[in-house]
């Protein structure tokens, strides 16, 4: 049976699985230098989260590796063109965290058009702000989903319910989903911001995505509803970087922006006084949207599940290398 590292934590029940299948499972963090001097070459398998960056180079370096999982969704740490060309297949569980991250979004929007972090602050220092804080109400208002796959989709119910118009950018989407969902689809960025008072972000970090929201695309949103003017509020739960951050606090301190919520961020973990953090509309929370003990538990069955068939040669669910592998 295989040697399994597993660098950045999983679930024990997880592990467990693993063990019972008959692997060694090895719990550590190994160092940069030890990824780069070969360290993983005495593994089959590595499960890593988003902490351990598993380079081109330290992946050349890895000689007996023979499959990388990613316990989560983000492969951004992972070069999977690399590791397809060594004939190493890259899984991940792109599922399971679904519902804490559409749960974490709508707990965003919510505290923004609500100002549940500034009234907290304001309690905690004395303050009773109960006619500063007037806030506004989701329903009627429209929200621009950026990408619309299975997170945005949760969202979009959430959203419906709670009365907002659906609106969405993705390049990806068939018509036939977007009809499912009462989506307007956008055929630009740049018509989404025009139109959208709440932007919520759930595509993937690429190239083509990095600093998608910038300055210049939030001035374009119109700030109301109507006579309602509502503010307009961006919401970030996917990725760091695709928000342009210094964008972001220019925006809050010019006004163009009534609230910005992120879950993730360029660097992780932000530097210490960090200006955006500690600007009085921004309201934050240290990537914790798949930080639940459902998801973690499902991330981790999932992935121990896919790597225990990976040594049974049983056909893997979910490579996200697949177009790399053996080319
Ligand atoms: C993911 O990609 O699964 C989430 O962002 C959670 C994480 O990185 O830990």
């Amino acid at each position: 049976m295989a040697e399994i590292v597993v660098t950045d934590g999983m679930a024990p029940e997880a592990i467990e699985l693993l063990q019972k299948a008959g692997h060694v499972v090895t719990l550590k963090h190994i160092s940069e230098a030890d990824l780069l001097g070969g360290k993983l070459s005495n593994y089959e398998g590595i499960i890593v989260r988003s902490a351990t960056k598993l380079t081109g180079e330290i992946i050349e370096a890895s000689e007996g590796l023979k499959v990388i999982a990613r316990a989560g969704v983000g492969v951004d740490n992972i070069d999977i063109e690399v590791a397809g060309r060594r004939g190493i297949p890259v899984i991940n569980a792109p599922n399971s965290s679904t519902q804490s991250v559409v749960e974490l979004t709508i707990g965003h929007l919510l505290s923004s058009v609500r100002y549940l972090p500034r009234s907290d602050r304001g309690l905690r220092n004395g303050r009773w702000m109960k006619k500063e804080l007037k806030g506004t109400e989701l329903r009627g208002k429209r929200l621009g989903l950026i990408g619309f796959g299975r997170i945005a989709q949760g969202v979009a119910n959430v959203a419906k319910a709670l009365g907002m118009e659906i609106h969405t950018y993705d390049p990806y989407l068939p018509n036939k989903v977007a009809k499912m969902f009462d989506a307007y689809v956008h055929k630009s960025v740049d018509s989404l911001f025009k139109t959208c008072t709440h932007v919520s972000i759930h595509c993937n970090l690429t190239p083509e995505t990095y600093h998608l929201v910038n300055e210049k695309r939030i001035s374009l949103m119109p700030g109301k509803v109507g006579n309602i003017v509502c503010g307009n509020h961006i919401v970030n739960c996917a990725r760091g970087g695709i928000v342009d951050e210094s964008a972001v606090l220019q925006s809050l301190e010019n006004g163009n922006l009534a609230s910005a919520a992120l879950d993730v961020f360029e660097i992780e973990p932000v530097p210490e006084n960090y200006d955006l953090v500690n600007h009085e509309n921004f309201h934050g929370t240290p990537h914790i949207g798949a930080a639940t003990l459902e998801a973690q538990s499902r991330v981790g069955l999932d992935t121990a599940n896919n790597v225990i068939k990976f040594f049974k040669n049983k056909k893997l669910e979910s490579i996200v290398n697949q177009k790399f592998l053996n080319s």
